[in-house]
């Protein structure tokens, strides 16, 4: 059984001591819940890919408590310095190179050379990282392949009895996973997330478009294996109408059984969407889902639905 834990002081010293013991634990971050194990335990790491069934090529997450902390563990630059400043803690992952002399296990980068590393905002996030005092690898707590989690409910649903425990942090604010940028090199956004890629592109003063090329072999973000965030149900997206028989998501001024944001705010359509996927995925029926705009959060929330849309071949996260 998956115990669950409170956010408050006894939870968290038993959460950071399963940790420390080289357990899995699922906390709430203010993107999505993820699942935590010591980032420098391959044993612990390993239990993360076992829980979420999947496949082990994909590289992970590392969370830590501050923008000092990140430095250990990778190569800071000042263009990273000056992404850090304006957004850690927040909703945003850089891709950096990884410290030669690192402690972070290798199946965390899938043997890669960079790491992917966020500070996050959510103050359960940030307590945990206290107490256990140690870099946390973590995806989002759901298995391979299935709608993120944005409460502790929605973990258990998917993973309870895999797991030593959930911390209880309540929903999640922002409800989609992190930005992606990569500042290995030219900037580079691999995945639409939290921070818009305006927002980005006003900070850096240069664009950064999506990379949505695959190449085998060489993994960049989420995007090669293309549906995940999948429900159960079928998806069809940019429904101007609805067909009999289907679970009707809408957004903006209309009918229907669940409504993203009524009134077209993006960021409580992004808040909104997994778990009124998950709740819509219960009826058993086609999902049908409303336009979104393609701006600001737009991107992100088109990019999920598109792969949870898209056939069921490969699955990953
Ligand atoms: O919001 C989030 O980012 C959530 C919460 C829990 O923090 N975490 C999350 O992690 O979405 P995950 O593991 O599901 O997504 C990590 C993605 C992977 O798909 C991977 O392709 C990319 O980050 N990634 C990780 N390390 C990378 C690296 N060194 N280079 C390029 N991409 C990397
Ligand atoms: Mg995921």
């Amino acid at each position: 059984m998956t115990e669950q834990l409170l956010s408050q002081d006894p939870g968290f010293a038993r959460a950071a001591d399963l940790l420390q013991s080289g357990e899995q634990v699922a906390f709430a971050t203010e993107t999505v819940y993820g699942l935590g194990a010591d980032a420098r335990n391959d044993t612990a790491v390993a239990g993360i890919y076992a829980a979420k069934g999947r496949p082990s090529f994909n590289p992970l997450i590392v969370h830590v408590g501050s923008k000092d902390i990140a430095q250990r563990y990778v190569v800071w630059s000042e263009l990273a310095d000056k992404v850090a400043e304006a957004f850690w803690p927040g909703p945003l992952t850089l891709v950096l190179p990884l410290r030669l002399e690192t402690s972070i296990s290798k199946l965390v980068t899938a043997g890669l050379d960079s790491l992917a590393i966020r500070v996050p905002a959510h103050p359960s996030a940030q307590s945990l990282l206290q107490v256990f005092d140690g870099p946390l690898a973590a995806p989002s707590a759901n298995p391979s392949g299935r709608i993120s989690p944005t409460t502790a409910s929605h973990v258990m649903n998917g993973l309870n009895g895999k797991i030593a425990a959930v911390l209880d942090g309540g929903s999640c604010a922002v409800g989609l996973e992190s930005t992606i940028l990569d500042l290995t090199g030219h900037p580079a956004l691999l995945r639409a997330g939290g921070i818009s890629a305006e927002a980005l592109e006003t900070l850096l003063g240069q664009g950064v478009s999506l990379h949505h090329s695959a190449t085998p072999g060489k993994v960049t973000a989420p995007g090669q294996l293309s549906s995940h965030y999948a429900p159960n149900a079928s998806v069809r997206l940019n429904a101007t109408e609805w067909h009999t028989g289907e679970s009707r998501l809408g957004f903006g001024n209309v009918d229907c059984d669940l409504n993203l944001s009524e009134t077209s705010d993006l960021t409580e359509a992004a808040a909104n969407l997994f778990a009124h996927l998950h709740s819509l995925d219960r009826m058993n029926r086609p999902i049908a889902v409303s336009p979104i705009p393609e701006t600001g959060l737009g991107m992100a929330i088109n990019d999920r639905l598109t792969r949870a849309a898209s056939p069921r071949q490969a699955v990953e996260n």
